[in-house]
């Protein structure tokens, strides 16, 4: 024994000590900071539950269907953790941004690098379904002067609910996404369609966690955005349709007040609706 904590055996009163002091002194700090504080919750979580050995084998299935389930294309896992709230978590810790500057969300799965460089004022739906709709604003900095050169990338589901990486065979590749550069005035403006609310993948263990636990899957109709400009903290957010009924329980809980946009009636023939949302950059560190 070495000391009054008897960490060289194992007992239930000392699990955290007898696993912590494992630790070489010269691993990692930050290494060794995070497994000791994840060690932990996790023993303090199995002794607040009593967790049973069964439940506990019923875990382990879990999360290894979790793993199986995912490949190049689908990731369990992030899903897991976005379900958990656990996605949004460490997306806030990460950017924490001033007052009036836009606020992040969750990135989700359906984004792809590389889509087409558009013109302003372009159609990113390509295939003809749904409610047309102009999306425009401005970008700005937080002393509302205009931002030249900001690159948006943005993407949506289509009319039936799908983004296009979901039906690569019944979607025109790059449908509902594009890239827009803003000129010097820091407007933007391009039209789609009004995006509709969806299902998150739900036909793997997380679905069936959801579906446990008399959760539903479904987002909220919302247009995706990822806006970066050299000098600025890149944002990746969404905006939401303000009225949709999944707003306050997103499965995924993205939604932040301050990202819901009121669909307007639309001006033109081709038009029938308009959402205008401007996105406030902060300066990046150094700036
Ligand atoms: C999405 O909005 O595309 C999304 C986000 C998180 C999980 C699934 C989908
Ligand atoms: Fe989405």
């Amino acid at each position: 024994m070495t000391d009054a904590k008897n960490i060289d055996y194992f007992t239930e009163a000392g699990s955290v000590d007898a696993v912590n002091a494992r630790m070489a002194k010269d691993a990692d700090p930050r290494l060794r900071e995070v497994m000791a504080s994840l060690v932990r919750h996790l023993h303090d979580f199995a002794k607040d539950v009593n967790l049973t050995q069964e439940e506990w084998g019923t875990a382990i299935d879990f999360l290894t269907r979790t793993g199986q389930m995912c490949d190049g294309n689908r990731q369990e896992f992030i899903l897991l953790s976005d379900v958990l709230g656990f996605s949004m978590l460490v997306d806030a810790i990460n950017n924490r941004r001033p007052s009036g500057a836009t606020e992040n969300t969750v990135l989700g799965p359906f984004h792809v690098d590389g889509a087409p460089v558009r013109a302003m004022g372009d159609q990113i739906s390509l295939d003809g379904k749904g409610e047309s709709c102009l999306f425009e604003g401005r970008i700005l900095d937080l002393n509302g002067n205009p931002v030249a050169g900001a690159k948006l990338d943005v993407w949506c589901d289509n009319a039936d609910g799908y983004y296009d990486v979901q039906q690569p065979d019944i979607q025109p590749k790059w449908n509902n996404r594009g890239v827009f550069v803003t000129g010097a005035d820091g407007t933007y403006a391009f039209r789609g369609i009004r995006p509709v609310s969806y299902p998150i993948p739900d036909d793997g263990p997380v679905g069936q966690m959801l579906a446990a636990l008399g959760r539903h899957p479904n987002r909220p109709a919302h247009m995706h955005f990822i806006v970066s400009a050299e000098g600025y903290e890149t944002v990746i957010t969404h905006t939401f349709v303000a009225d949709d009924t999944w707003l306050t329980s997103d499965a995924v809980f993205g939604v932040k007040s301050s990202l819901l946009t009121k669909m307007e009636p639309g001006n033109s023939g081709d038009t029938m609706w308009k959402s205008s949302f401007d996105f406030v950059l902060t300066a990046s560190a150094g700036d």
